[in-house]
C-alpha cells in the first residue's frame, strides 16, 4: 500500500532560529497524536542538521529542497546529496518549478540529481507539472509524461521504487487557484498510468502522487478524497502549525 504524505514546502522562508521554533512546534503538536500520514519539512540547507536534532525525526522527515548535481568538488556554494544526508535528512525536493524556471534545472540536469539522492539513501521527492500556457493547450499529459520520461525512467524498477512524485501545476502555486479535485485525479490517474506502461501495476500502485498548488486546509480533504492524490506538497500554508495541522489532519 502506498504512503500517504503531507510534505511542507518552506522555499526561501524562515531564519535559521524561526525555523528551528516552527519545527519544534510542529513536532510538540504532533507528539501523542495518531496521524494517518508521512510528515515532512522541506527547509532551507542551513537548518536542516539543526531541525532534524532538534525534533522525533521518525514522525517527521526533513528533506533539503534541492542539492547539487555533482558528487563533491570545485563547486561553488554548492550542497551535495551526500551532505544533505549527513545532517539527518532523508528527503530532498528535485525539479521544483521555481528551480526549473528561476535557476534553469534541465530534464537532464535532473536526472543526475536524481540518481546521487537515490545513491545516498535519500528519497527524492520529484516535482512536475505544466505551466498555464500548457494547460490553456490542453498539452499538460504530455509535459507531465515528458518530466517523468526524461529525468526517472533510466532508473530500476527497484530505484524507480523508492521515488515520490509531486504534481504541481505551475498557475496553482502560491496563486489560490486550486487544482479542482477532478483536475487532481485526472492527472495523477494519467500520471500512475504512466508510471505503469513503464514499471507496471504494482509498482505504479506503490508509487505516493502527492498534488501541490494552493492546497490547505479548507480543500486538502477533497483533493486526497481521491483514489490517485497521496498526499500534498504544501508552499505557503506549510509557514505555521496552525495552517499546516489541519493538512495532516485531513487524512483524519
Ligand atoms: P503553495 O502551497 O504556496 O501554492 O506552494 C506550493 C508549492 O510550490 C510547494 O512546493
Amino acid at each position: 500500500m502506498r504512503k500517504k504524505i503531507v510534505a511542507g514546502n518552506w522555499k526561501m522562508n524562515k531564519t535559521l532560529q524561526e525555523g528551528l521554533e516552527l519545527a519544534k512546534e510542529l513536532d510538540a503538536a504532533l507528539a501523542g497524536k495518531a496521524i494517518n500520514c508521512d510528515v515532512v519539512i522541506g527547509t532551507p540547507f542551513i537548518h536542516l542538521a539543526s531541525v532534524a536534532s532538534a525534533i522525533d525525526t521518525t514522525k517527521i522527515g526533513v528533506a533539503s529542497q534541492n542539492c547539487a548535481d555533482k558528487v563533491s568538488g570545485a563547486y561553488t556554494g554548492e550542497i551535495s546529496a551526500s551532505m544533505v544526508a549527513s545532517t539527518g535528512a532523508k528527503y530532498v525536493i528535485l525539479g521544483h518549478s521555481e528551480r526549473r524556471a528561476y535557476y534553469g534545472e534541465t530534464t537532464a540536469i535532473l536526472k543526475e540529481k536524481t540518481e546521487l539522492v537515490l545513491a545516498n539513501g535519500l528519497t527524492p521527492i520529484f516535482c512536475i507539472g505544466e505551466v498555464l500556457e500548457e494547460r490553456e493547450a490542453g498539452i499538460q499529459n504530455q509535459i507531465v509524461k515528458n518530466q517523468i520520461e526524461e529525468s526517472l525512467f533510466g532508473l530500476s524498477a527497484e530505484d524507480f521504487g523508492k521515488i515520490v512524485l509531486a504534481y504541481e501545476p505551475v498557475w496553482a502555486i502560491g496563486t489560490g487557484k486550486t487544482a479542482t479535485a477532478a483536475q487532481a485525479q485526472e492527472i495523477h490517474e494519467y500520471i500512475r498510468s504512466v508510471v505503469a506502461g513503464k514499471y507496471g501495476k504494482e509498482v505504479a500502485d506503490n508509487c505516493s502522487i502527492l498534488y501541490g498548488g494552493s492546497c490547505n486546509g479548507a480543500n486538502a480533504k477533497e483533493l486526497f478524497a481521491n483514489p490517485d492524490v497521496d498526499g500534498g506538497l504544501i508552499g505557503g500554508a506549510a509557514l505555521t502549525v496552525a495552517a499546516f495541522m489541519p493538512i495532516i489532519e485531513a487524512w483524519g
